[in-house]
């Protein structure tokens, strides 16, 4: 089986083109390749590359992720995240290939504290969530077999991330503030790419699953609370932080261009029921990630 993946050098692409590879023969391109066009900004030249590739399956993991900067070119935002995903959509329904897609919470307002389903009414904040929420209607509409991912709070050990971050403040400062009212579910890039393998598996079998999702870890926190797990997990493993109060902290204190939901919870019971898998608590990779990072660090 060929397995098209685009995106193959962000935080999910890398981790897929580990856990697709078991799969079939994984051709896997990225804005920068040369053989195959994987430049978002080129919707023609993405749909040559799936018609002359001819995959079962396509796996797409390019995006217009930068939510700030959206805000300032929409246009391009709309490109990568809608434009070419449509017409990667239209030629995966000639071929009958499968669509595998991610999307955000971001499609949501925000409000509330209950857990978001996928029959939730849609009302994104900023740029960023309205191009995902068109690229996710372009997948539906336009492609009839498509597995859909609505995440959130991704983190990979590649590259930087929000622990990374933490910790770099923390070795030089000893009072850190720290958003408090956002609540949501840190989820790995790992734990994405594995639980997208074993659906596409499921997908082939039983083309029934087809449709859209909720998939994100166990459990959610704020980031207040994940930096304070962050260091706890730091100064266990012997790493020295000048850090020593850190203080809730509210939106508002750090405004950006583009408005943030405060309520990121998603309901992922659809998700565990249809591929019979179980979501694990968001702290488990976290902890797992923070490891790696640290034996990294010591060696
Ligand atoms: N990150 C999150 O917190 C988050 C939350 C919810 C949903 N998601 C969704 O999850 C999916 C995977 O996100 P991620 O976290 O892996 O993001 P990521 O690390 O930013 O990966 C996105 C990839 O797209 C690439 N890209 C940028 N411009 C491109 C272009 N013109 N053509 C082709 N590729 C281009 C990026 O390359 P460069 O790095 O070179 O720019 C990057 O490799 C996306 O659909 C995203 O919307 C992410």
């Amino acid at each position: 089986m060929n397995i098209l993946l685009f995106g193959k050098t962000g935080q999910v692409g890398w981790e897929l083109q580990r856990s697709l590879a078991p799969l079939g023969n994984v051709i896997a391109v990225d804005v920068h390749s040369t053989e195959y066009c994987g430049d978002f900004s080129n919707p023609e030249g993405v749909a040559e590359t799936v018609r002359r590739i001819k995959p079962e399956v396509i796996v797409n993991a390019a995006a217009h992720t930068a939510v700030d900067k959206a805000e300032s070119e929409r246009d391009f935002a709309q490109l990568l995240n809608a434009t070419s995903v449509e017409a990667i959509a239209k030629e995966a329904e000639k071929l009958g290939a499968w669509l595998i897609h991610y999307s955000t919470d971001y499609v949501f307002p925000g409000d509330g504290d209950k857990p978001w389903q996928e029959t939730d009414s849609t009302a994104p904040l900023n740029v960023y969530g309205e191009t995902k929420l068109a690229g996710e209607i372009a997948v539906q509409t336009y492609c009839t077999k498509h597995l859909i991912f609505r995440t959130s709070w991704v983190y990979a050990g590649k590259g930087n991330n929000f622990a990374k971050t933490m910790l770099r403040l923390a070795k030089d400062r000893e009072e850190l503030s720290i958003i408090n009212d956002q609540v949501g579910a840190p989820t790995g890039a790992e734990l994405l790419a594995d639980c997208t393998a074993h659906a596409i598996t499921t997908a082939r079998r039983d083309p029934r699953v087809s449709g859209l999702y909720h998939l994100v870890a166990s459990g959610t926190t704020t980031w207040f609370d994940y930096a304070n797990l962050v260091f706890s997990e730091a100064k266990q493993a012997g790493l020295i932080l000048a850090v020593n109060k850190t203080n809730p902290v509210p939106t508002s204190s750090y405004p950006t261009p583009a408005r943030r939901p405060s309520n990121s919870r998603l309901d992922t019971s659809k998700f565990q029921a249809a591929f019979g898998l179980t979501l694990p608590a968001w702290e488990m990779g976290v902890k797992r990630m923070l490891t790696e990072l640290f034996s990294a660090a010591n060696n």
